[in-house]
């Protein structure tokens, strides 16, 4: 397994270019399920998650093409998707355990084929991740929803019939497979208490442009006439706002000054709001966003993680890892997940003063920290440990970097470039 290694104390100044997000890139490959026409998406990231996507839409017959020549820039690469006809609705255990979003399949699949065979995805390091609300809006569409051996069979022989949902709490990958199953349900849908994350109404801007009928995008109320065939069309996915907040945090976190390529304040805005109370300048430029230290010092502020528009949950181990050297106490409260703290234990052996209460971690800010070997848990409590390498004194060895590779593409060539002293190290198979 890779690991990447880091020699701490270097500040980060330069440019580094936001890719397409993740999060918004997985629902909009599993929504090219309810069409026969093609679905290109541009600025796809190159992520371990995206792959795993890709492969798993093959084996239900979606016929997937890369064009790695796209037009200017970082915009990525363009993914066409095209389900002519779905040759499996069964999606396997072996490649929905490697990726827990795999479930998004299943709203496209049963909308249209009326039938679907889903693994359960399954917990992960930071929950159980259960996907009741996914299957108690499917059911509230009329699919009769059985759990066999490990699988969600969902049946809608007679198609899906239009149905108002209101979400017990708010869910972001329930909201994605709602509404993008009710665009085939006949008449109309109306999901309350909806997520209302940026990557949800790209998904929603997306399915307008395949001919989907919705309204309240961008709120918590989402209604969506279906019943209109979909057809395909070009898109090109927004900005990843938890990459954006992430080098944002690793900017200021060593004192850097760095420009953001892409980037949008608005897509990170509590988060923003939350790093200016620290003590950082974050500014929108005409390219993306300026983080930056002046001679402020870094200050302790509290956190809570809410849907959004709240403090998001996925930036909450890279704000931690900023606030261990900030001056004085910060009070950092994780809200959506259970066990999102496994980045404490290893920022710990860091030398970070972290204690643990329920659902609370009170971190009180240390001159320095000190490098050393970690390990890697999770997607975003892995990049929190590059974070306080790139601050820490002395050596860090991150291990386990796969978790790293499923949500960051070319993580250490970008902070190189910056000044970072960072190299990934391969180990022998
Ligand atoms: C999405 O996960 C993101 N993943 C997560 O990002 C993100 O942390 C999360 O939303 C919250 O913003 C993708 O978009 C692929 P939820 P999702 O349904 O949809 C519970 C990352 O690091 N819940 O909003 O799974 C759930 O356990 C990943 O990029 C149920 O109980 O999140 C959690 O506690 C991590 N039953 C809370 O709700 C359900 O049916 C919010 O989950 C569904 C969710």
């Amino acid at each position: 397994m890779d690991k990447i290694r880091i020699r701490g104390g270097k500040s980060l100044v330069g440019s580094i270019p936001i890719g397409g997000a993740k999060n918004a890139a997985l629902p909009l490959m599993a929504a090219s399920l309810l069409t026969e026409g093609t679905l290109r998406l541009a600025n796809i990231p190159h992520l371990a998650d995206i792959t795993t996507l890709a492969n798993l839409l093959g084996t239900l017959g979606v016929e997937i093409a890369l064009d790695g020549h796209a037009e200017g820039g970082h915009q990525g690469r363009v993914l066409a998707l095209t389900a002519r006809n779905i040759s499996n609705t069964t999606a396997e255990y072996d490649l929905v355990r490697k990726m827990r979003a795999s479930i998004l399949v299943l709203g496209p699949l049963v909308a249209r084929e009326g039938k679907a065979k889903v693994s359960l995805p399954g917990g992960c390091a930071i929950g159980a991740r259960p996907v009741d609300l996914h299957l108690k809006g499917l059911e509230a569409l009329g699919a009769k929803i059985e759990l066999r051996e490990g699988y969600v069979e969902a049946l809608a022989p007679g198609g899906l019939k239009g149905a108002r949902f209101v979400f017990p709490f708010v869910s972001v990958g329930a909201t994605e497979n709602l509404m993008m199953a009710a665009t085939l349900a006949k008449g109309t849908t109306v999901l309350s208490n909806a997520a209302r994350e940026p990557e949800i109404g790209d998904l929603a801007r997306c399915l307008i442009a395949m001919g989907a009928k919705i309204e309240g995008i961008d709120t918590d109320t989402l209604t969506i006439h279906g019943g209109t065939k979909l057809s395909g069309t070009t898109h090109s996915i927004l900005p990843d706002r938890i990459e954006l907040g992430t080098f944002a945090m690793a900017a200021a976190a060593t004192g850097g000054d760095v420009e953001l390529i892409g980037g949008r304040t608005e897509l990170i805005a509590s988060a923003a709001t939350a790093l200016t109370q620290a003590g950082v300048t974050i500014e929108d430029t005409p390219r993306g966003v300026r983080v930056r230290r002046t001679n402020a010092p870094l200050v302790g502020v509290d956190v809570m993680t809410e849907p959004f528009p709240g403090f998001p949950t996925d930036l909450q181990a890279q704000m931690m890892a900023l606030l261990t050297t900030a001056e004085g106490a910060s009070m950092i409260t994780e809200t959506i997940f259970e066990n999102r703290f496994m980045h404490v234990p290893e920022l710990r052996r860091m030398g970070a003063n972290i204690n643990l209460h329920g659902g609370s971690a009170m971190v009180r800010g240390v001159p320095k920290l000190t490098g050393a070997p970690v390990m890697a848990t999770d997607l975003r409590a892995s990049v929190s440990l590059v974070i306080a390498g790139l601050v820490a004194q002395g050596e860090t060895i991150v291990n386990r970097v796969y978790h790293l590779d499923r949500g960051y593409e070319r993580l250490e060539a970008k902070l190189a470039a910056c000044g970072a002293d960072i190299e990934r190290v391969k180990e022998a198979a």
